[in-house]
């Protein structure tokens, strides 16, 4: 076991930042648990988060993830990746504040669009534009993202392995 963390690190940010793969190496380095909200929401409904959007709406995928953020920010200290739409609602940022250090991912748009153009599992991104609802999801939630208590940056010529140190360090 690393050093003991006293609140967890809730990364936070676009969809393509690299919370993930960020949150993972982290979590490694630091030897405390990793887990991602996408996924157990997906675990907990025994659906994909496509299936979830498509049969229950973006409503009720935004109660699940609300649940499932508070659930696991109360049960342990840990890496926590967060969908990009998490952060957006207050009564989440209350609850990561609480139990958490936020770390926003800031990516520039074109890394984002680069990485999540040939993906199909983002439900947001299924209109006739991908790009432009991108640029306007992108828009109006920077605001939002940068009330995280800290900012590392996504830059493409950062490892991975890099970034996480930022993190830590940070
Ligand atoms: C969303 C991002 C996705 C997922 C859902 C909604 C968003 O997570 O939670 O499709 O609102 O940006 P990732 O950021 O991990 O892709």
């Amino acid at each position: 076991m690393g050093d003991r963390l006293l609140k967890s690190v809730v990364l936070v940010g676009m969809m393509g930042a690299g919370k993930t793969a960020v949150g993972k190496s982290v979590a490694v380095k630091l030897g405390v648990p990793f887990l991602d909200s996408d996924e157990q929401i997906e675990i907990a409904a025994n659906m994909t988060i496509a299936e979830i959007f498509e049969r229950d709406g973006e409503e009720f995928f935004r109660e699940k993830e609300t649940q499932v953020i508070n659930r696991l920010l109360l049960e342990e200290s840990c890496i926590l990746s967060t969908g990009g739409g998490a952060f957006l609602a207050q009564r989440n940022r209350v609850i990561i504040r609480e139990h958490g250090v936020s770390v926003w991912l800031r990516a520039d748009l074109d890394l984002l669009w680069n990485r999540v153009r040939h993906k199909t599992t983002r439900p947001l991104l299924k209109t006739s534009d991908p790009f432009k609802t991108l640029s306007e999801i992108y828009e109006a939630r920077v605001p939002l993202y940068g009330r995280a208590d800290i900012i590392v940056d996504a830059n493409p010529n950062f490892s991975i392995e890099e970034m996480a140190e930022t993190v830590i360090k940070a």
